[in-house]
């Protein structure tokens, strides 16, 4: 009754948010997404799905049950499959040959012997991770090696959407990259997962390519969206030292077209699971291929934003006098980004490590980031406390720090917060989301990004 069968590995923020959107749009085709994690799959068997994403637990109700399934049932997925999207974890290896930077590929070559050993009929495998360029290659050497009577094409098809945003990004995508052999059979392969996006998505935003300039094209555009902030957040530096305002500037140079206005708010450094990973994988690729000054030139990419998280600490100390021993300091959001509960690689991470070593107190609230920070802080020794209320997080403290840019953050009763702290009371807007003027009217001494700060003494 279903016209094609797609299965999923990998139940995470791609594969579920992805899945759940193609189900929606294309009731012809049976989706079932599986994953190891049993826990993971129970939850999007729930209302209360495993990751907060805005407008997502509408797409899934609309779906689930219907052309929408979730299983731990992996071997059944690919049994029936006729496409097979793959969208396990490929994180940044910790051991062995390139540790600290080169793609840790076991989950996914996992995945691939899955496919071939379970499979029974020809299939079209499409690459939904983040992977090196060439990885189709050891893809189809696994899957083809088979001694069956079947053919694998492998498809990469590359995942642009950011959090927060995953739904819109999937229904109304900038563009859909899919990358595939030119041969014969690559071209066919690369239709049928056309064909998919064609259902919701204008063909003039569908891009084809051949294999390898998809694969690298995602890494590429996660460097070059990385590159834009550690730009901004390096002339951030500069104008604090020229009373110059980087929102100025930003918007001065954002305003030619040539450069365009968005991904250009200076911060205290950008998270996520990939920009940073991705970077590095970029880097140890052209390190293996000699190219070492191209490595060197990406590599300052994340330099630049480790300089950022470690000057916004270093600034925190000296502003206030030096010390923070036993002082209350209260991060305000802890998610790597707003509308997200995702806390991977979140500058808050490193903010709260630092100032637990310096001995403070770090008091943390977010309104969906708590669970993760729990976890994130669980190894650090140090006095900290976990509230969803910003009220309560900044009672007593000496100082609040904006990490994350949530909204409600803008219209909280700052006075109320103001009185209810120690004095002289510190402000540090990691994100440049509140209105400085007032807050200092307010009383409070207050620390932009990118801009000099307003003090009362
Ligand atoms: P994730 O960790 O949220 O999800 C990956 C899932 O794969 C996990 O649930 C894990 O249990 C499952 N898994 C691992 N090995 C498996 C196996 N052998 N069989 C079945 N399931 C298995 O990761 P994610 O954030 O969804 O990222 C997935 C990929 O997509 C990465 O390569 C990432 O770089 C890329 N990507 C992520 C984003 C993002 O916003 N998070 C955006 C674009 C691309
Ligand atoms: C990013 C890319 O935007 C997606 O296109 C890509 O698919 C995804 O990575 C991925 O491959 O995982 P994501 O990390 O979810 O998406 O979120 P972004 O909106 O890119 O934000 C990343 C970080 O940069 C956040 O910490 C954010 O606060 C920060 N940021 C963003 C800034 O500091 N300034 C900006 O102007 C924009």
């Amino acid at each position: 009754m279903f016209s094609k069968r797609i299965a999923c590995i990998g139940a995470g923020y791609v594969g579920g948010p992805t899945m759940a959107v193609i189900a929606m749009k294309c009731p012809q085709y049976k989706v079932h997404v599986v994953d190891v994690s049993e826990p993971r799959i129970q939850a999007w068997q729930t209302d209360t799905l495993p990751i907060f994403e805005p407008g997502l637990l509408e797409v899934v109700r609309a779906a689930r049950g219907r052309n929408l399934f979730f299983s731990t049932d992996i071997p059944g997925a690919i049994r029936e499959a006729d496409v097979v999207f793959v969208s396990v974890n490929t994180p940044t290896k910790t051991f062995g040959e390139g540790a600290g930077k080169a793609a840790d590929l076991q989950y996914w070559e996992k995945v691939a012997r899955e496919i071939l050993r379970e499979s029974k009929s020809s299939k079209i495998v499409v690459e939904k991770s983040t992977l090196p360029v060439k990885t189709a290659q050891t893809m189809e050497n696994i899957l083809n090696a088979n001694g069956k009577e079947i053919r694998f094409e492998v498809v990469s098809n590359p995942e642009f959407l950011a959090e927060g945003t995953a739904v819109k990004d999937l229904l109304d995508p900038d563009r859909v990259l899919i990358g595939s052999r030119e041969t014969p059979e690559g071209l066919r392969a690369r239709q049928e997962i056309v064909d998919i996006y064609a259902n919701w998505v204008p063909q003039d935003r569908i891009l084809t390519s051949n294999v390898w300039s998809a694969e690298l094209s995602k890494l590429v555009a996660n460097a070059f969206l990385a590159q834009r902030i550690s730009s901004i957040n390096s002339i951030s530096a500069l104008c604090e030292k020229t009373d110059a305002s980087i929102q100025e500037v930003a918007r001065a140079v954002g305003m030619d077209t040539r450069v365009g206005g968005r991904f250009l708010n200076a911060s205290v450094g950008f998270g996520g699971s990939c920009f940073r990973k991705d970077i590095l994988n970029l880097v140890y690729i052209c390190e293996s291929y000699g190219l070492n000054e191209v490595a060197r030139y990406w590599e300052s990419v994340l330099a630049m934003n480790e300089f950022q998280e470690a000057r916004f600490v270093r600034n925190m100390i000296r502003e206030m006098f030096n010390t923070i021993v036993g002082k209350r300091i209260a991060l305000f959001g802890f998610a790597f980004k707003a509308d997200t509960s995702d806390t991977r690689e979140s500058p808050s991470i490193y903010v709260a490590r630092r100032l637990l070593e310096e001995k403070a107190c770090v008091a943390v609230t977010d309104p969906k980031a708590l669970d993760n920070a729990r976890t994130d802080l669980a190894g650090f020794a140090g006095n900290m406390e976990f509230t969803d209320d910003p009220y309560a997080a900044a009672r007593g403290a000496h100082a609040v720090a904006v990490m994350t840019e949530w909204d409600l953050y803008r219209s909280l009763d700052w006075e109320k917060i103001y009185r209810s702290m120690e004095k002289p009371a510190f402000l540090f807007d990691g994100r440049n989301i509140l209105d400085h003027a007032r807050l200092f009217d307010l009383g409070f001494n207050v620390y932009p990004i990118g801009r000099p700060p307003l003090k009362h003494f």
